[in-house]
């Protein structure tokens, strides 16, 4: 049984759905901080199946040993954590406390019950700026804000378990920019409050919500001066989640791979695919750069398509239309 944590978050409820379509068992855990309980009746709806599901935060340690104590866990996918750059700048103790902390409970609890696999939720953010794109998963890495740090951290907590004992295996899945929803409109990406990414503002600006886009910077040295980004298919990405847990099922020992399509898009081009597949107009403004982004992040991906057999399938328009038709009428 494969114990998913964060499963009612955006990436965790789309993986969810893909394992259980493969006839694999979970059982989901999430602290709900981000997240409802309508997403995990949606994979249930979505998937016709059951699956025990706990409501629980990994910082409560009792709450972890029962999870363990009351299902045949085999490996973790492990998901849950908090996500918002800006706030991580702002509340960088929480941030550890939740991310780090939170992870080091999970892995106590893998290792008093034996549980040996994990696959982590990292992120393209560990490679800061980079000194040159498509980013290999050899190229260095530094973080520029406390959630990247935590990604690091973790990442590096991983790396030594993994030295320590080498029946463990671990994928660290660094994941470049995940939009779109599921082709339901069942699940999909609805954040709290005012986000942060440019898909769920952009949304909001169409409708009506934000007054306008805001658009960071147009004198970046990009293709027509905005930033240029690597937007996978949410989808894509979850079923990346189960070709890497057969990977670890196979080998022991850390293994890292870039989840991207190796395309970069810049904010105008994402800005017209979407009204030209939605037949919307979207509002913008220029503005300044942001402080803190690069011109241009984009994946090399071949590592994951050579080693995983696993590469992205769905394009811009099938991010942008997804995206659209779960969060219109919300
Ligand atoms: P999400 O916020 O939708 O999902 C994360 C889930 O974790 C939420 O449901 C939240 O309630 C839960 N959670 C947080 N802290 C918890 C705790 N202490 N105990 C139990 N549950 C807790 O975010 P997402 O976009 O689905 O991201 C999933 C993972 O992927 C995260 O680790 C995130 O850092 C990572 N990631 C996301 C992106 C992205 O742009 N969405 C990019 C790279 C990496
Ligand atoms: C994309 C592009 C902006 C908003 C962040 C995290 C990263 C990862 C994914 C978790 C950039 C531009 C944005 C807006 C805009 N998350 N933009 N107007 O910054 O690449 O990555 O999310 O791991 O860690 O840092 O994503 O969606 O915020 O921005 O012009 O209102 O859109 O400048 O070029 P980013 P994003």
């Amino acid at each position: 049984m494969i114990l998913v944590t964060g499963a009612s978050g955006y990436i965790g409820s789309h993986t969810c759905v893909e394992l259980l379509n493969a006839g694999r068992q979970i059982v989901g855990l999430d602290n709900l901080c981000n997240s409802s309980l309508d997403a995990v009746e949606s994979v249930k709806k979505l998937t016709g199946k059951e699956f025990p599901f706990y409501v629980a935060d990994l910082l409560d340690e009792e709450s972890l040993e029962r999870v363990f104590s009351e299902n045949e866990i085999d490996s973790v996918i492990h998901f849950a954590g908090l996500k918002a750059v800006g706030e991580s700048v702002a509340k960088p103790v929480w941030y550890y406390k939740n991310n780090i902390s939170g992870t080091v409970n999970l892995l106590e609890a893998m290792q008093r019950h034996g549980v040996k696999r994990m696959v982590f939720s990292s992120s393209a953010t560990v490679y800061g700026a980079p000194d040159e794109v498509p980013i290999r998963e050899d190229a260095p890495t530094r973080t520029t804000n406390p959630y990247g740090s935590t990604k690091l951290y973790i990442e590096g907590i991983l790396r030594d378990l993994c030295v320590a004992d080498p029946e463990f295996s671990v994928a660290l899945l660094r994941y470049f920019n995940p939009i779109g929803a599921h082709k339901s409109g069942l699940l999909g990406e609805n954040p709290n409050g005012i986000p942060n990414n440019l898909m769920p503002r952009l949304c909001q600006a169409v409708k009506g919500q934000m007054k306008e886009l805001t658009v960071f910077g147009t004198d970046y040295p990009t293709v027509d001066g905005t930033g240029v980004r690597d937007y996978i298919h949410v989808c894509d990405l979850a079923r990346g989640h189960l070709h890497a847990l057969k990977k670890i099922e196979k080998d022991f020992g850390i293994f890292v791979y870039n989840l991207g399509t190796g395309k970069g898009y810049s904010v105008f081009e994402l800005i017209n695919t979407f009204s030209r597949v939605n037949k919307v107009e979207v509002p913008y403004v220029i503005c300044p750069r942001r402080p803190g982004d690069v011109a241009s992040v984009f994946a090399d991906p071949s590592k994951a398509k050579t080693e995983l057999d696993w590469e992205a399938e769905l394009g811009l328009d099938d991010m942008c239309a997804d995206s659209w038709n779960f969060i219109k009428d919300k």
